[in-house]
């Protein structure tokens, strides 16, 4: 097993010999298809909350072809996949992911209104509100790319991506093609019912308007005004209760500057926690406990956790 001594150590002692085997095969298979693969990449640096282990297999597939091909190796050999983005949303545990984590950088096209997954959606809502289109504008400054956008319903409380979307292209762990108007996309707050189904490109549907360059200036301005821009975070940790805002309740509970390790609570906004530099995931998962424990109301995580 020439492959063990290059590979992270987890995966020597990890399931019997059939999964060593397994695992084997799909590093093989990606490598005699000279498909990028990575092994033991961490995956800290590719977050904005920068904390965060290493994943198993790193892989950035150049064409839907070899996409499709890495999901279905992935499913013969019975390796898990997740999707990363631009990292975002989301917090990777120190011990880092088991499995394959695939990043679509090379699906980065835009033609008009069809946008493929990887493609900067900050980038794609501030030249469609330069082009005068509506439809994007009240996103202004959300990081994340057009596939996370839409696969957790990006928003904030002038709008959110669902209303702007046409329809969506995505390939199933099986390396389907199929696309999905907007009601199948089954889109609701933060989410979407899309399972295991990935995104690889959209259709936008936008309408020229007057005034749109200044709405979108607007709204970014006060995003600025009132998040911790520019620092180590995930954006928003929990998703607002029905009603209520969860910034507004940690808030009331006097939690801002509250801190764990190298991690605290934003004292611009509270629902956001912020790694000072140096912070584990762990220190965040207890300060995201604490604060889950001191709420008037039930807090639920907005951020993926992997
Ligand atoms: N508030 C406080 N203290 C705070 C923060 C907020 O009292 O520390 C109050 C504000 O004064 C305001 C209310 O809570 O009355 C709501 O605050 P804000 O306008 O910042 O909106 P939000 O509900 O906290 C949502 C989205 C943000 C998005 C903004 C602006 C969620 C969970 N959050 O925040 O999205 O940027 O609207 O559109 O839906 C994210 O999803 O990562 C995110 C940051």
């Amino acid at each position: 097993m020439i492959w063990v001594f290059g590979a992270p150590s987890r995966l020597r002692t990890r399931g019997g010999k059939s999964q060593v085997v397994a695992v084997h095969a799909f590093d093989t298979f990606l490598q005699e298809r000279m498909i990028p693969v990575r092994l033991g990449e961490p995956l800290g640096p590719y977050t904005t909350m920068k904390v965060g282990g290493p994943a198993d297999f790193f892989v950035e597939p150049r064409t839907p072809g070899e996409l499709a091909a890495t999901f279905r190796a992935a499913l013969e050999c019975d390796v898990p996949v997740r999707i990363l983005g631009s990292g975002a949303n989301l917090l990777i545990r120190d011990e880092g992911v088991r499995g394959a984590v695939v990043r679509l950088t090379q699906f980065n096209r835009r033609e008009g209104l069809h946008v493929q997954a990887g493609y900067n959606f900050a980038k794609l809502v501030k030249e469609t509100a330069a082009e005068g289109l509506s439809g994007l504008e009240c996103l202004a400054g959300i990081p994340a790319q057009v596939g996370g956008a839409i696969r957790m319903n990006a928003g904030g409380r002038h709008g959110e991506t669902a209303t702007a979307v046409k329809y969506v292209d995505v390939m199933g762990p099986d390396g389907e093609l199929r696309r999905l108007s907007r009601d199948e996309v089954g889109f609701r707050y933060r989410g979407t019912n899309l399972g295991a189904a990935v995104v690889i490109a959209a259709g936008f549907e936008l309408r020229p308007a007057e005034g749109i360059w200044d709405r979108y200036n607007d709204v970014l301005s006060q995003k600025k005004s009132s998040q911790p821009l520019g620092t180590h975070n995930a954006g928003c940790m929990f998703k607002n209760p029905p009603g209520g805002h969860a910034g507004r309740i940690i808030d009331e509970c006097g939690l801002k500057g509250t801190r764990v390790g190298n991690a605290h609570v934003s004292e611009r906004h509270a629902n956001f926690i912020e790694n000072d530099g140096g912070a584990t995931a762990a220190d965040i998962l207890r300060l995201v406990e604490l604060i889950q424990s001191r709420a008037a109301q039930p807090l639920e995580l907005e951020v993926l956790v992997w």
